[in-house]
């Protein structure tokens, strides 16, 4: 509603009603006129009123027809509907509110009662205008400090993964590129979007336990002692704890916890099996051993996809899911190149300004 007046639509096929509330009203009101049912309708083509009276006894389309159809069209939802009643149609009055009117005025007019009855109904809608304002401004509020916090979130995930890996410039971009092949597989696997995001950043943060591995470990060429290896195989364990004290929304530190878990029971570090194994989880195993054997590690080059979808045909049922498995090699080259095209980070190139890094430090690290 403008500030200008108000602008009512009186219906009405007696003429002499029409001068009456037109008489009451006038000073504060603009005012459209139909004399019957149709033409009420025809002028609501052109024009949205503030208030309609509307005769309920009128030839052809009665009042109770033209508010049906007035309600039915969204556009007139704010419209608010006075019916106007002969004393005798007081019958009908329920049965005017069942169909949306908010109020009825009885004829013969009392002048102070059809002013005090249309003045309320248009302050009630002007609050409710402002309140419906006051409502929109707050819901661009929020939307703005959801996204605020969004992008926090994010910041912070990312920064919690890149501090794991800071420590080891051979893994370094290692859980952005699984949550990025993980995130895809869910999405080719049609899981809904609250879980693909559950996905993704148990993906970033997965190996987040490694920080407790000693750097030395983390870095070694060659194979592991049993004890280096021992400690190894606590991070999800580790990650578990870290996690565990965040309330993220979704299980994050469960999923992080099982993500070397194996279908057939022989992982680590509980033994899990099957569907004991959170799905997330069982994704994240698949994203996870893809990434690893296709990249450079210490002990040896990278191999290539081939071999890494020949590790996962090999054990698919036993080691892997195999209706994971059947989504990421029936949909590979589409899952890798939308993963690659939307990790936030060069691959190669923050792995080798990473090196730099850990070779100022530690200069005995091979850059070649
Ligand atoms: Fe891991």
């Amino acid at each position: 509603m403008s500030t200008k007046h108000p602008l009512i639509l009186i219906v009405d096929d007696n003429p002499i009603n029409i001068d009456l509330l037109l008489n009451i009203l006038k000073g504060d009101y603009q005012f459209g006129i139909a004399k019957n049912g149709a033409k009420a309708l025809a002028y609501l083509e052109s024009n949205i009123p503030d208030l309609i009276l509307l005769d309920v006894m009128m030839p052809e389309i009665d009042g109770f027809e033209v508010c049906k159809k007035i309600k039915a069209d969204p556009a007139f939802k704010n419209v608010e509907i006075i019916f106007i009643t002969a004393l005798s149609d007081a019958k009908y009055i329920a049965r005017g509110f069942d169909i949306g009117a908010v109020d009825y005025i009885t004829k013969p007019f009392k002048a102070a009662e059809v002013k005090a009855r249309v003045q309320t109904h248009m302050s009630l809608k002007r609050m409710k205008q402002a309140l419906n304002d006051q409502n929109l401004i707050l819901e661009d509020q929020v939307k703005i400090k959801t996204l605020e916090l969004q992008e926090m979130f994010n910041a912070t995930v990312a920064g919690m993964a890149m501090m794991a890996e800071s420590r080891d410039p051979y893994t370094a971009g290692h859980q952005h590129r699984v949550a990025a092949f993980a995130s895809e597989i869910a999405r080719h696997m049609k899981l809904p979007e609250n879980q693909i995001e559950a996905i993704r950043i148990s993906g970033l943060l997965h190996d987040i336990g490694k920080i407790r591995t000693p750097v030395s470990i983390l870095n070694r060429p060659g194979k592991l002692f049993r004890a280096e290896w021992e400690l190894i195989k606590t991070h999800p364990v580790v990650g578990y704890k870290i996690l565990n004290q965040i309330p993220f929304p979704w299980p994050i530190a469960e999923i992080v916890y099982q993500h070397h878990e194996r279908i057939d029971g022989s992982g680590y570090p509980r033994g899990l099996k099957g569907s004991d194994i959170l799905l997330e989880a069982r994704i994240i195993a698949v994203a996870d051993v893809v990434e690893a054997m296709s990249s450079h590690r210490p002990y040896r080059p990278a191999l290539s996809l081939k071999s890494a979808f020949n590790e996962l045909k090999t054990h698919k049922g036993t080691l892997f899911d195999p209706d994971v498995v059947d989504s990421f090699i029936s949909e590979s080259s589409a899952i890798l190149s939308k993963a690659k095209a939307e990790t936030p980070i060069t691959f190669n190139g923050l792995e080798a300004d990473m090196a730099e890094d850990m070779a100022a430090i530690n200069p005995q690290i091979d850059l070649h």
